[in-house]
């Protein structure tokens, strides 16, 4: 299977950015992974006019509501009637600024699904919670309570996402060994969880994924893919990480 490289865009770019970025990227990508951009919710439906058919676009976040008196959410089912394709759930950065936990994304995650949404659901441990010994512990729970009772999960739209949360933005990446142990660890779990399609889950890495740190995370064993923070916001370091001059 192709590894899957996720653009996380977070607050940030302008209509001209975006503009520039999709001029170099469908020229230089070959589909030689798959590649998906999670851009801000209101350059949605540019994102959608200007990359190609080769590239898949979501969000960062939506609502665990599809409609109603729910006034600056955004709405799971909105997303996939303007075409979107995935939605990640559950960034650290969520989690850290807005209260978000593992059992209310489980709803969030329950109502992407079926609104026929593919999602991202990241979990990763601070650096407290490593030094102290709870990184497996502490990830179990976060699957546990986020996929519990996810009937509607497949292996093309349940999609984890292991980011180690010291490893966002610092420039401090998991060693891949340190990766693969914890991959290997959620992979146990999902094949628990969903015998029949767990080994087929798409597992993802995110925290400073680099051009010049990529194939070494991509060669282990249970990394599918990345989820790229800084290193998707300039076209040619993405075409990189996508395996693209
Ligand atoms: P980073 O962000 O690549 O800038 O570390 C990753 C993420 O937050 O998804």
């Amino acid at each position: 299977m192709k590894k899957l490289m996720v653009g996380n865009w977070k607050m940030n770019k302008t209509v001209k950015d975006c503009a520039e970025f999709f001029e170099i990227f469908n020229k230089g990508f070959t589909e030689k992974c798959e590649a998906w951009i999670a851009s801000q919710a209101i350059h949605f439906p540019l994102v959608e006019e200007l990359k190609t058919t080769s590239t898949k676009a979501g969000l960062q976040n939506c609502s665990e509501h599809v409609e109603g008196a729910y006034t600056g959410e955004i709405s799971p089912r909105a997303l996939r009637d303007m075409n979107g394709h995935f939605v990640i759930l559950g960034h650290s950065e969520r989690r850290q600024y807005f209260g978000e936990t593992s059992r209310s994304l489980n709803a969030k995650i329950r109502t992407a699904l079926k609104e026929g949404l593919a999602v991202i659901y990241c979990v990763g441990e601070t650096l407290p919670e490593r030094e102290a010994g709870h990184t497996l512990s502490l990830i179990e729970d976060q699957l546990h309570q986020g996929l519990n009772d996810q009937s509607l999960a497949t292996a093309e739209n349940l999609i984890i996402a292991y980011e180690p949360v010291w490893a966002i933005g610092t420039g401090k990446t998991a060693s891949p060994a340190q990766a693969q142990e914890v991959h290997a660890h959620i992979r146990q779990m999902l094949k628990n969880k969903y015998p029949s399609f767990g080994d087929k889950t798409r597992i993802l890495y995110g925290g400073s994924v680099k051009p010049d740190n990529v194939t070494e995370l991509l060669a282990q064993k249970d990394i599918d893919g990345g989820l790229v923070g800084g290193a998707s916001l300039k076209a040619k370091d993405f075409l990189a990480l996508c395996g693209d001059k």
